[in-house]
């Protein structure tokens, strides 16, 4: 059995509870911190950046950040993200206009670099980079918003990310974000899927921990 890694996205967090609610979850069993960054161009929606990163690592939070990028440009943020105690940097190659450059700026500042692939953005992109991403992340639902469907082709596209890395014989993360949920994350994983964002199905129930190990069984069945 692979290694499977559980991110709750802190979107459906209580912002103005934010340090308690990451505590929370990470004491819930969550492996990673999914930070979404949107920028009301790239995406209709405005979200958080790297000031708050930095607040979460000065509240104490230990566990890897995983920084999600939905922001153009994507450049000048890297560096601010890195020094505000980021572990991985996402973006969408749509919004980069030199992508092999931005994957390289991301490892030079020593987090793990990764491409985002919207639901119909084609997997091309990662014809000349596979050595230069540490992590690819398929969205299954249109980036902009928390609580959405998860979008079934998402599974074919899964399979055909997963047979290139293994393919390629590297070590690379394949993430899934976008309307996971208990019931759906076995077929997630079974499609080729290591690491699931999650951010209505925990945030939205009172018990992070029951559902966590509800996701968790799942995996292990
Ligand atoms: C959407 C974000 C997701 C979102 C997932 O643009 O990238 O991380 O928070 O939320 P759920 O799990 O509710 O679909
Ligand atoms: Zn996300």
């Amino acid at each position: 059995m692979r290694d499977y890694l559980i991110a709750p996205s802190i979107l459906s967090a209580d912002f103005a509870r934010l340090g308690e609610e990451v505590d929370a979850v990470l004491a819930a069993g969550a492996d990673v911190v999914h930070f979404d960054v949107m920028d009301n161009h790239f995406v209709p929606n405005l979200t958080i950046g790297p000031m708050v990163c930095q607040a979460l690592r000065d509240y104490g939070i230990t566990a890897p950040i995983d920084v999600h990028l939905m922001v153009q440009p994507v450049d000048a943020i890297v560096p601010q993200f890195a020094k505000a105690g980021a572990s991985i940097i996402t973006f969408h190659p749509e919004a980069s206009t030199h992508i092999d450059r931005t994957l390289q700026l991301i490892r030079d500042q020593g987090c793990k670099a990764g491409l985002v692939f919207n639901p119909a953005t084609p997997l091309h992109y990662l014809d000349y980079v596979m050595d230069k991403v540490d992590i690819i992340l398929l969205m299954s639902v249109n980036p902009g918003f928390g609580g959405q469907s998860f979008i079934p082709s998402t599974l074919d596209k899964l399979r055909e990310v997963r047979a290139r890395i293994d393919q390629s014989g590297r070590d690379i993360i394949l993430e899934v974000d976008g309307g996971v949920k208990t019931d759906n994350i076995r077929a997630i994983a079974d499609a080729g899927a290591d690491m699931f964002v999650a951010g209505s199905a925990i945030f939205n129930q009172p018990d992070y921990s029951q559902v966590i190990r509800q996701m968790r069984d799942e995996l292990a069945q």
